[in-house]
């Protein structure tokens, strides 16, 4: 092989590797999550503000194929609310009679209801980026809810040395550091029914949690048991123990 040829293939390398390292999702903070650990919980209350935070705010860009309204049971919602929830959407009806298709309220068995028809129109709406739908975007992004609150948490001024261009915003948080979703999230971007303060932080703690409820609903559960099964083997071994001494107890030794 030439010289020169080796030159060129180990720059290569050395480039795919410099836009590997640009790529990566930077290391984000470490919160705190109630979720956290092997017995820890969802907190209902958060769930639902970060409902309310995905319903008024990301809900504009973002679909959410994967959930129905039913599902917002998990979280602690009636079936009464469910019902208002889901009505409170227009869907395409069946055809009628004439073939026509015309638009009903939501039911609680309808799929979240998606704000663009489709990918090209997402896109056309968004300056030609994709929103990606939020069903299991937890699941899909190294750092899981940690990234969600340092992303939304992570605009700011670029430093000086640093060009955005038109229609991208900074944000350390993402790769890069430019990303075209404009911030979504800002002190009282919204105002939670149940009193909380809606600072920055809270609605990205809430809408980090909510969606990492929508990527793995079923954790309390697994935790749950997981706990029952610990108190279980302590207190079975504690009776075996007991049997074991009274066993041993009659064999002289
Ligand atoms: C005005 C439209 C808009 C709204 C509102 C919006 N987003 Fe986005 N979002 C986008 C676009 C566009 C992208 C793609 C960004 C890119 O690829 O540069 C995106 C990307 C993302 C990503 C993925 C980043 C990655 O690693 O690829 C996450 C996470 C996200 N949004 C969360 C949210 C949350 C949470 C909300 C609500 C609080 C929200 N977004 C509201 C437009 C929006």
């Amino acid at each position: 092989m030439s010289k020169l040829r080796a030159l060129v293939i180990t720059g290569a390398f050395a480039l795919a590797a410099a836009s590997a390292v640009a790529q990566e999702i930077p290391e984000p903070a470490k919160q705190d999550w109630s979720f956290d650990g092997a017995f820890g919980t969802y907190d209902t209350a958060s769930l639902q503000r970060g409902f309310e935070i995905y319903r008024m705010v990301c809900s504009n860009c973002h679909s959410m194929n994967l959930l129905s309204y039913h599902d917002l049971s998990g979280i602690g919602y009636s079936d009464a609310e469910i019902k208002a929830i889901a009505a409170s959407v227009q869907v395409p009806d069946e055809p009628d009679d004439q073939g026509e298709i015309k638009d009903r309220p939501g039911r609680p068995s309808d799929h979240f209801k998606a704000p663009f028809a489709n990918t090209q129109a997402a896109k056309a709406a968004n300056n030609g980026a994709l929103p990606p739908d939020q069903s299991l975007l937890v699941r899909g992004r190294k750092y899981g809810p940690d990234y969600i609150y340092a992303l939304m948490t992570g605009y700011g001024d670029p430093p000086a040395d640093v060009t955005v261009p038109d229609g991208l915003y900074y944000n350390v948080a993402f790769p890069g550091n430019k990303i075209a979703m404009p911030p979504p999230l800002s002190d009282d971007a919204v105002q939670y029914s149940d009193g909380t303060k809606a600072t920055l932080q809270q609605e990205a703690h809430d809408v980090a949690t909510f969606l990492t409820w929508a990527a793995d609903p079923t954790l309390n559960m697994r935790h749950r048991i997981g706990a029952r099964v610990i108190i279980f083997l302590v207190v079975f071994s504690g009776v075996m123990y007991g049997v074991k001494r009274q066993v041993w107890s009659k064999i002289e030794h």
